[in-house]
């Protein structure tokens, strides 16, 4: 199939099989390879993107449903050399261990941060439990999470 679709802000055209993951795509057919694999089966999180403002799992969509569709991967979050917010606080509050999870991470609380400018700690942890960090290094992200919120929301 022909696939017409937007990633990281740039018009995509592909010839691609209808059942091909998108982490494949992303990573295959044009080199993003930030986004990581993890289980391939939807439940760590590590491959996930942004698809329309929502937090999906890269490895269980596929081609098929991604014509005309806007896909965010952690390769579009900088502006002009310079990191996201969220990318700066999770520098910042060392949320990061062994980094395999954290482009995952990343982009969720993007698209929680999309819907919901201050969440508290309970929405943060739902928005991020098809996340999982095998260093447990929870606190620092639910900490990077509210600080990063709170620069968005422009009280720091
Ligand atoms: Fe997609 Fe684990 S690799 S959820």
């Amino acid at each position: 199939m022909k696939l017409n679709f937007i990633v990281n802000e740039k018009k995509v055209e592909l010839e691609v099989s209808p059942e091909k993951r998108l982490i494949d795509i992303l990573r295959k057919d044009l080199d993003l390879t930030g986004t990581k694999e993890g289980c391939a089966e939807g439940e760590c999180g590590a491959c996930t993107v942004i698809i329309d403002k929502k937090a999906v799992h890269s490895c269980l969509v596929h081609a098929i449903t991604l014509q005309g569709k806007e896909v965010l991967t952690i390769e579009g979050l900088d502006k002009n050399g310079e990191l996201d917010i969220i990318q700066k606080y999770f520098l910042e509050e060392i949320a990061i261990q062994c980094g395999y999870c954290t482009t995952g991470m990343i982009m969720s609380t993007k698209a929680l941060l999309y819907e919901n400018k201050n969440p508290n700690d309970e929405e943060i942890k739902i928005a991020l439990s098809g996340n999982i960090c095998r260093c447990s290094g929870y606190v620092q992200i639910i900490s990077a999470v509210k600080k990063s919120a709170k620069a968005i929301r422009g009280e720091v």
